[in-house]
């Protein structure tokens, strides 16, 4: 494995934090490059359920060093919380490092964000409203508050009465708000610096130099493709790259130090909050991948809408990350269905479109064009390996690597770190 970079394929929640924990268990580093607590990765060993938002999943492991790269957004109430968590439940994240590159989340972030979110009223993006968008807005703006200036009280009281001058304006005279007091949120946030002090290193070094040494260094993606800033489905994304280029830039590793991209895609397809969704089902199918998948958010609850699988959207993820290879999940969630569908290409008016097309206008006005599998209906839950899956099964995984154009070395079948295998060839 050397270095891999575990992406989500599709629209988040396509079961990164599962894959990223069971690659970690022969891991090193696990390091998180980009998003931050709007992130929801759930992890399930045995009656044990781990759903962690801001720690990378391989913190499970005493032998991993879990990693939060300078590309994520971290609210640091959010990670106290997370570890004390870890820590009742038996798990010690002491051995966590934060980048100082990272970017604070604070509290006029999560205000912004909430706020903003009602004044675009039927336009709004559905955010998790953690302060992400906010947070990095002010960090590419060049007005973000780091980890690291948080150890310098001068820099930071100069940086936060800046930013708290403009922001009081915007929140009382745009959103009608109350404007936050810069000595109590210095007090909060010094005292959260003071217990993450032992964490804070040179989060690129350390992984560059595991790199170096030959260990196995695992990234861990959120959201995914069709989230990415850029590549995504633009303004229905979210504010960071989650495509693979992410993970350089969000630790500060060159292309030429990574070996494997693992591209994860659910057997059919999810997204939550707004934005186009052409193979989305509005029926009773849509239903039940719901009830049966278990599709309500992590973080929110909110109900993820669900559709077919999308092997255009999928082809496009695998070119715009370079992924090298898939993992295909929860393909025991299509046991329910007599027939199963993959669209291969969209249809606009005369014109069809193999390819994820550059107009995103052709995203709404679209129908999928589909082609047909019988499906298995017979419980999958309990295959442990790819030739004891029922024959349908079987080729549907293959259908999907043909259209995908990489392999699909592992397949899911359950919640359960168990309920995976690897496919052989
Ligand atoms: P992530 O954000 O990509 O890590 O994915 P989430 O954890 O948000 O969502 C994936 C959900 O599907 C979680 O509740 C997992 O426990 C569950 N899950 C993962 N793999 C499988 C699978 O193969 N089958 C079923 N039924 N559930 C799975
Ligand atoms: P994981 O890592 C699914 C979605 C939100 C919203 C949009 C912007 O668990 O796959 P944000 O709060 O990031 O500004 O919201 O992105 N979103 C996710 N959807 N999985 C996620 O993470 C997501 N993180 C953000 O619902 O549509
Ligand atoms: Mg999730």
């Amino acid at each position: 494995m050397p270095a891999t970079i575990v992406i989500g394929a599709q629209w988040g929640d396509e079961g990164k934090g599962k894959i990223a924990n069971l690659l970690a268990r022969d891991a090193d580093v696990v390091v998180r490059y980009q998003g931050g607590n709007n992130a929801g990765h759930t992890i399930v060993i045995g009656d044990e359920v781990f759903a962690l938002s801001l720690v990378p999943s391989g913190v499970i492991y005493p032998n991993v060093i879990p990693v939060i790269g300078n590309g994520c957004v971290i609210d640091p109430k959010v990670l106290l919380e997370e570890m004390a968590t870890l820590r009742h439940r038996g798990i010690d994240p002491s051995g966590l490092k934060i980048s100082g590159n990272a970017h604070v989340i604070m509290p006029y972030h999560r205000k912004l964000d909430a706020v903003r979110e009602r004044f675009l009223g039927k336009n709004q993006i559905g955010t998790t409203k953690r302060g992400i968008g906010p947070a990095y807005l002010d960090k590419f703006s060049r007005d973000g508050i780091r980890i690291q200036d948080l150890y310098d009280p001068k820099i930071f009281h100069n940086k936060l009465n800046t930013a708290l001058r403009e922001k009081n304006q915007i929140l009382t005279k745009i959103y009608n708000q109350l404007p936050f007091d810069s000595a109590a949120i210095s007090e909060e946030y010094l005292e959260y610096a003071a217990r993450l002090s032992d964490h804070v290193a040179d989060a690129s070094l350390l992984v560059w130099q595991a790199i170096r040494d030959g260990k196995n260094v695992v990234f861990e993606g959120a959201q995914g493709t069709l989230l990415d800033i850029d590549h995504g489905t633009y303004p229905f994304v979210t504010s960071s790259n989650p495509t693979s280029g992410g993970a350089l830039t969000g630790v500060g590793v060159g292309p030429k130090d990574i070996d494997a991209v693992l591209g994860i895609a659910k057997a059919y397809i999810s997204r939550v909050g707004s934005g186009p969704f052409p193979t989305e089902l509005d029926d009773d199918i849509g239903s039940a991948m719901v009830e049966v998948g278990g599709e309500f958010g992590t973080v929110t609850g909110r109900r993820r809408r669900c559709g077919w699988l999308d092997a255009v959207a999928l082809r496009y993820s695998v070119r715009v990350s370079g992924i090298t290879e898939l993992a295909l999940m929860k393909l025991d969630v299509l046991s329910e269905f007599a027939m199963i569908r993959i669209a291969t290409a969209y249809r606009s008016g005369d014109t069809e479109y193999p390819d994820f097309p550059r107009q995103q206008r052709v995203l709404y006005e679209c129908e999928p064009v589909y082609e047909d599998h019988p499906g298995w209906q017979t419980d999958i839950s309990g295959v442990r390996s790819f030739n004891d899956l029922p024959a349908a099964a079987q080729s549907y995984v293959r259908r999907v690597e043909e259209l995908a154009g990489v392999p699909v070395t592992m397949v899911s079948v359950g919640p359960d770190r168990a309920a995976t295998f690897e496919v052989g060839r």
